[in-house]
């Protein structure tokens, strides 16, 4: 698994185990804690190898996948953060796309050909209709976002041209949350970019408000809208990806969201109940680039391998809470 030290690897690495499924967990530490994959060895009372190494180092790819009989790789290990993208975009494309290039390379010379791919919502842009389906054209925004409709066009020309790979797009819409244990959560180095992480922190107190990035937008209060998904939801859907996978089909995209939406506001009120008390906001500019509303239509993902999630943004909110409060400054408690 590339990136599973990361927030959604951990917790698919968890997920994978309680399934009876082993795995071995490559990540450059870019952005996460070797503790995080403590923390899963912890939670599944098991043991998880952690290579440390990048998905652009082809010897230390062959070194991993020589002779260990994997049946599929989950490709997470990316860049992550839009605005550093658009500033560094060199970076988000070698990273995320020259990288997953030399990884299927690799994968392909040792015979492993499946390979779950993490996609995101931001292929879509600002899209046309809401809930959004698979079939909705790709419009990215930024690097970051072109760098995921780039792999996708590389996995779907890889399909075309050899019959024998698998392949699983998932397009994630915004993970949430936490694992229900209070062991495993999100890590942010520095300011968190998103919402959540950031209105945790106010929580805490380590923020004095959380900013509101405009309430003039064409949406119920104002504010922007997101289908947010518990981060456990999310790492289930992996699992039955790839047993779906296993089925026959040969390249497959799906959403993996809610099909719900929320407001700026609806997230905060959300963790005002969990936390337990009210949160100071401020409303400031429009954050550039932002989209107004974002909600999947999960239905394929539903209809294809039963995928339904089973937490609501309360829960999310919950759980999150739950880390923050046994890991204050994350994995570095
Ligand atoms: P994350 O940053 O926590 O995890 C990514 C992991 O990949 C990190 O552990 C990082 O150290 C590792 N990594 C990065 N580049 C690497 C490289 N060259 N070689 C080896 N390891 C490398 O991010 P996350 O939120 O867990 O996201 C996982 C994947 O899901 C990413 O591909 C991301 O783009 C995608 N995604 C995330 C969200 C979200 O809401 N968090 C939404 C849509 C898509
Ligand atoms: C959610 C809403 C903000 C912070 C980003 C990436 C996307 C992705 C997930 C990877 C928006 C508002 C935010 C704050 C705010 N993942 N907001 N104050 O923008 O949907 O998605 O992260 O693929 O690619 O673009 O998530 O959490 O940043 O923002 O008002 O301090 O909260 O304007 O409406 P977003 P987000």
């Amino acid at each position: 698994m590339t990136g599973g030290a990361g927030y959604i690897g951990s917790h698919t690495v968890v997920e994978l185990l309680a399934a009876g499924h082993e795995a071995v967990v490559f990540d450059n530490l870019v952005n996460s804690s070797p503790l995080a994959v403590d923390a899963v060895r912890r939670i599944a009372n098991r043991e998880v190898r952690l290579v440390r190494g990048d998905i652009a180092d082809a010897d230390g790819l062959d070194a991993v996948l020589g002779g260990a009989g994997f049946d599929a790789v989950i490709h997470f290990a990316a860049l992550k953060a839009v605005a550093q993208s658009v500033a560094d975009p060199l970076r988000y494309y070698r990273n995320n796309v020259a990288g997953t290039a030399t990884l299927l390379d690799r994968m392909a010379a040792h015979g492993v050909k499946t390979i779950v791919f993490s996609s995101s919502a931001a292929v879509y842009g600002n899209p046309r209709t809401v809930p959004i389906t698979e079939d909705e054209p790709t419009e990215p925004q930024s690097p970051y976002a072109r760098s995921k409709v780039m792999v996708e066009d590389l996995l779907r020309d890889l399909d075309a041209a050899d019959p024998t790979w698998r392949i699983s797009v998932l397009r994630y819409f915004n993970a949430v949350g936490a694992h229900p244990s209070g062991h495993l959560g999100e890590d942010p180095v520095g300011t968190p970019a998103n919402l959540l992480p950031y209105v945790a922190q106010v929580a805490m107190g380590r923020r004095d408000f959380v900013p509101v990035f405009g309430d003039d937008y064409a949406t119920a209060d104002g504010t922007g809208v997101r289908d947010y998904l518990h981060v456990c939801d999310l790492a289930r859907g992996h699992l039955l990806a790839l047993e779906h996978l296993a089925a026959g089909p040969r390249f497959t995209v799906h959403n993996l969201g809610t099909g719900l939406g929320s407001s700026v506001y609806d997230v905060i009120h959300a963790f005002e109940r969990a936390c337990g008390r009210a949160l100071p906001t401020r409303v400031v500019a429009r954050r550039t680039g932002d989209i107004v509303v974002s909600i999947a239509d999960p239905e394929r993902a539903r209809t294809d391998f039963g995928w339904q999630p089973a937490h609501d943004l309360d829960a999310c909110c919950r759980d999150l809470w739950r880390w923050c409060q046994t890991h204050p400054n994350g994995f570095g408690d």
